[in-house]
């Protein structure tokens, strides 16, 4: 580039910059080479600055619960003894294996995270947590919607959303290991969005190197403009997608697709279903699923007043009982009608610490929050629904996500990996085995499903004394 068009690129880019009080951005042009300027071009012009400036402008999107926590009641949801209703479950089930059966449903992983907080530095869906095989999180899921698809007659395509950070390295990881069985063209990968973040003070768009600027992945509510923007959308319709199930990475115990669950959703004509479980301490780090100005909503943990998630029932159980794991089935029209308007999620801030540079390019790794980063969550499109159910799960059976590094009490991967062989050592001794206590016990989804798979393939007094992987014969 000569120099007179790199004049010109800085003035145009000074003219844009300036009336969005961001030219500091450009602090540092005079000290880059050709490229760095491009590069630096390239990003800032790829922002989407109408609605940053919306984001910057106003406190937007931050709902102050404590102003209208008199205003909030606990959701109407399906009980697990409503759901055992013998009637009203086969009717669910037979719902949803026949909206399989027919194709009509669709994966949705969330895997945009990377395993930093287990010390782990690659996706998170790579972080192996298999107890007995060491299988990865990816393998478990994608292994999961496979025999759940064959159990079906069908392939269910499986949308994998994948970040910046996690893209490549996710779509090597896949690809050497063949898609764990399933056909390439059903394992669609896509990548969310990026915003940049603030300081906090000034609310200046901070740098991460001189000509970068410090950018964050749009939170999982960025699934629903990105899977338009890859025509992923338009993709599942043509395809007669119909429903789509929808989960995070860090749970191996999500119970991928279960009919009965898409049964319920179908039955009741749900937009969006979501699958709750009955929350045992106030301060539990799930979302809260309450009910809001006639719409069913969830709160986040970090957001939740204090005294309104230590209320209880004159039973002495909590209030706001329901806590969300972040699966939920959405109809694909639903999520169509969502990605047409924009501006349906808001964007959540988080006060975050950001290492970056200084207005003279030194480097800070700053001791206090110095940041505002801004996330979409995609539980925001609930209160949109016209018709939203909630249904419990029990967290034995579909919930043991993998967040913390030892020695934390919970949630960390020898803790997820104590879950799966609890529940697999139910299995086996619910089908007449004996099994010893505490034995890491791992069965394929190829074997088993749930524990009525397992029913009659167990010899009388049979007995498992050995850590036990159970693959496919
Ligand atoms: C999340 C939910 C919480 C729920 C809990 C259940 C949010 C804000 N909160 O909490 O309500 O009770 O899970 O386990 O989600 N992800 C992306 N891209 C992003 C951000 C996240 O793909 O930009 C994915 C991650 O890979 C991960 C999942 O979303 O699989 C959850 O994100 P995380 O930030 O770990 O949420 P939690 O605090 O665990």
């Amino acid at each position: 580039m000569s120099a007179a068009l790199e004049d010109s690129l800085s003035a145009a880019l000074t003219r844009l910059l300036e009336p969005l009080g961001q030219a500091h951005l450009l602090r540092f042009w005079g000290e880059l080479s050709t490229e760095q300027r491009q590069r630096l071009a390239l990003q800032i012009r790829s922002i989407d600055w109408d609605t940053f400036t919306t984001l910057t402008a106003a406190e937007a999107g931050q709902q102050d619960w404590e102003q209208v926590a008199g205003q909030v009641s606990p959701p109407q949801a399906l009980s697990l003894l409503e759901q055992a209703n013998p009637q009203r479950l086969r009717a669910a089930v037979a719902a949803g294996e026949e909206a399989l059966a027919e194709g009509k449903v669709g994966f949705i992983l969330v895997a945009g995270g990377q395993g930093s907080r287990l010390g782990f530095e690659h996706p998170k869906g790579m972080f192996p947590i298999g107890p007995v095989s060491g299988r990865s999180l990816f393998q478990i899921l994608l292994e999961h919607a496979r025999a759940r698809g064959l159990r079906a007659g069908v392939s269910v395509p499986v949308y994998i959303m994948t970040s910046p950070q996690t893209d490549s390295e996710t779509r090597q990881f896949l690809q050497a290991n063949r898609w764990f069985g399933y056909p390439e063209d059903d394992v669609r990968i896509f990548c969310q969005g990026v915003i940049p973040a603030v300081d906090r003070q000034t609310h200046q768009i901070l740098l991460a190197e001189k000509d970068e600027l410090f950018v964050n992945p749009d939170g999982h509510g960025g699934c629903l403009a990105a899977l338009a923007r890859s025509g992923l959308l338009e993709e599942m319709r043509q395809r007669g997608i119909e429903q789509l199930f929808y989960g995070q990475v860090d749970n191996p115990l999500l119970q991928v697709c279960q009919p009965a669950l898409l049964g319920h959703h179908l039955l009741s004509g749900s937009e969006v279903t979501t699958q709750v479980v009955r929350k045992t301490d106030p301060g539990q780090r799930v979302g809260n699923v309450v009910r809001w100005q006639g719409r069913t909503q969830i709160i986040e943990y970090s957001d939740i007043p204090p005294s309104l998630a230590a209320q209880r029932n004159a039973g002495g159980e909590l209030r706001f009982w329901a806590g969300s794991i972040a699966v939920h089935v959405f109809a694909r029209e639903f999520l169509e009608r969502c990605a047409a308007q924009a501006e349906t999620l808001p964007f959540h801030r988080a006060l975050k610490k950001v290492a970056c540079l200084d207005g003279q390019g030194r480097r800070i790794q700053p001791a206090e929050p110095n940041a505002i980063k801004f996330e979409r969550f995609i539980f925001d499109l609930l209160p949109h629904a016209r018709e939203a159910i909630v249904v419990e799960v029990d967290p034995a059976l579909g919930f043991a996500a993998v967040k913390n590094a030892p020695p934390a009490p919970a949630e960390t991967p020898e803790w997820v990996q104590a879950a799966i062989s609890r529940l697999h050592r139910h299995w086996l001794r619910q089908a007449g085995a004996e099994v010893s206590d505490n034995l890491p016990v791992e069965i394929s989804p190829f074997v088993a499903l749930d524990s009525a798979d397992l029913m009659g393939r167990i010899r009388s007094g049979e007995s498992f004394t050995e850590p036990l992987w159970w693959g496919p014969e």
